[in-house]
Parts: structure tokens; sequence; C-alpha cells
């Protein structure tokens, strides 16, 4: 264990892989974070090492966790990552007094996060029935589970168009999906698929920015539809998959509903899917 100031009260929350060999509960892996990233003083994101008996499909979350005073606490994370990443890449928000996340914004590069073995989650391209083109509505760390899936070419083989929206509160909350896109379109595997199909949509609500309002809103008055120069919602060709909130899901939901589609599962594939952006 290690001797470390930035955990003067819980001296083994932040520990190298080894040390927690023998204190991790069996069945759950332990990887080495390599990189940490914070944008503001509320999100962050880190990458970590990743299992080789690990799959996963691009979307899916996992529970994630750390050692706090020798018990494992977790919180679910959508992996940010795609499925072909050798590394798994995860976007947090940071809750000063939250129970993991007050202490996992302090992780650096070779510390130990433990990760139970079984992805799971509703954000999949198979939930989907064919469809012309996706919509993907986040707000806040939100956009997790699309950072994974505008990164996986079975996105661009099943859709003529992607279009990512994003709403933070604040300008500074858009920095990780501005970035994200960038990479995306000059990456040299996925980069050829994105950079015709991938749409790039952000808007803000509490500070001053060219675009502004709740993604509710930007569609209800049709302003989303507006700028993207495209027909409003149709059931015949638009996909939509939405992650934020509980309270943006319902109402984005309700609007989608409206449009007639219709809400599907892994088992039933269908128009729609929801999942609730977490909370550490
Ligand atoms: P607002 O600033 O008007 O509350 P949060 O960090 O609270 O999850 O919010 C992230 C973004 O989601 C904010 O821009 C917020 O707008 C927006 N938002 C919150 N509730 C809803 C909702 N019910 N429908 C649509 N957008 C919402």
């Amino acid at each position: 264990m290690r001797d470390d100031s930035r955990n003067s009260t819980n001296m083994n929350v932040l520990a190298k892989p080894a040390d927690l060999e023998a204190a991790a509960p069996a069945g759950v892996f332990i990887e080495e974070v390599t990189t940490v990233q914070h944008y503001t003083d509320r999100l962050f994101r880190f990458r970590m090492t990743r299992p080789a008996s690990f799959r996963f499909r691009s979307g899916e979350f996992v529970m994630i966790g750390l050692l706090i005073n020798g018990k494992p606490l977790y919180r679910a994370y959508s992996i940010a990552s795609p499925a072909w990443d050798e590394e798994l890449e995860f976007f947090s928000i940071k809750v000063p007094d939250g129970p993991l996340t007050s202490h996992l914004q302090k992780i650096q590069p070779g510390d130990a996060v433990l990760m139970k073995k079984k992805p799971t989650g509703t954000l999949v391209n198979d939930a989907l029935i064919p469809g012309k083109r996706l919509y993907m509505f986040s707000t806040g760390t939100g956009i997790a589970p699309f950072a994974s899936l505008i990164r996986d070419p079975e996105t661009y083989e099943k859709f003529d168009q992607v279009i990512l929206t994003h709403t933070c509160r604040e300008v500074a909350e858009l920095k990780y999906g501005e970035d994200l896109v960038e990479e995306t379109i000059n990456d040299p595997l996925i980069g050829e698929f994105a950079k015709d199909k991938l749409v790039h949509y952000t808007s803000v609500t509490r500070e001053d920015f060219p675009r502004q309002g709740r993604i509710t809103d930007l569609i209800k008055s049709g302003k989303l539809f507006e700028d993207l120069g495209v027909p409003p919602l149709d059931p015949a060709i638009d996909r939509g998959m939405i992650c934020g909130s509980m309270d943006m899901i319902k109402d984005t939901k309700v609007l989608l509903e409206e449009a007639g589609l219709t809400e599907g599962a892994n088992n039933k594939p269908a128009e729609f899917v929801v999942e609730r952006a977490f909370v550490g």
C-alpha cells in the first residue's frame, strides 16, 4: 500500500494494481489507469488497460469501482471507447461528496481501478431496426456511450447519417465532445466513414453560445431540423438513442413517441432506445 498524500484519510483508496491483488474481491478485473484528462471542475475522462478476455458491444456500460476502506464500491459507467479499442475509456462527472467520484476524480496513471466482468446496456446498434438517419441525443456525461458508437464502423454501415446532439449547461462542458468528434474524423480507421456521415450538434443552456436551449425545445420548435437541413422526425427513416438525466430522457422520449417512433430493447429492436446517464 502506498503512503499517498492524496489519501490522507483513506490510505488504500488509490493503489497500484499489484497492491490490490490480495485485497480485491474475487471475480473482478483489476486494471491500470493509463491517462487522465480533466475538462472542468465537474468533468474528467480516464483511460485504462483492457483485460484480454473482456468483450463488449459499443454503447454498453460496466460497473467500475475502487476499494474504499477495504470495501469495493461500484458505479455504472458507459464505456466511451469502441469495442475494437485496446484500452477502455470512461467519461465521468465529479461529485464533491460523491461516494465514488470524490475518490475517482483523484486517480492518476498507474493507479488501479476495479471493473466487474459483465457489460450490459440498451444503447447498442442491435436494439434498433434498420433506418437511414440515427439521432444520438445526449446531455452532460450522457455523451459517453455515443463516444463509443461514433467510433464503431458498424454504426456507419447501418446508417447514412449519424447526428450526435450534445447539450450542456456550460460551454466548457462541450470540450470532451468537440475533441472526440475531431479525433474521430481524423482517425485513420474510422475517419473515412465519419467524415461524410457524422454531424455534431451542440447547444448550451446556461451561458452565451451561438446555439442555446435544451434539445427538447430545439426539437419542439423545429430549429434542430432547420439547422440540420433535414425533414422532421419520421419513423420510416429516423432512429434515436437517448442518454442524459431521468428528466431529459422522459421529455425527449415523449417527443420521439409523438413523432411516431416506438421504444425498443435488446430482445425487441424498434425505432429508439434510452439509457440514463449514470452519476457516481
Ligand atoms: P438546463 O440548464 O436548462 O437545466 P444536467 O447537468 O443537470 O444533467 O444538465 C445537462 C443539460 O441537460 C443542461 O443543459 C440541462 O438544461 C439539460 N436538461 C436538464 N433537464 C432536461 C430536460 N428535462 N429536458 C431536456 N434537457 C434537459
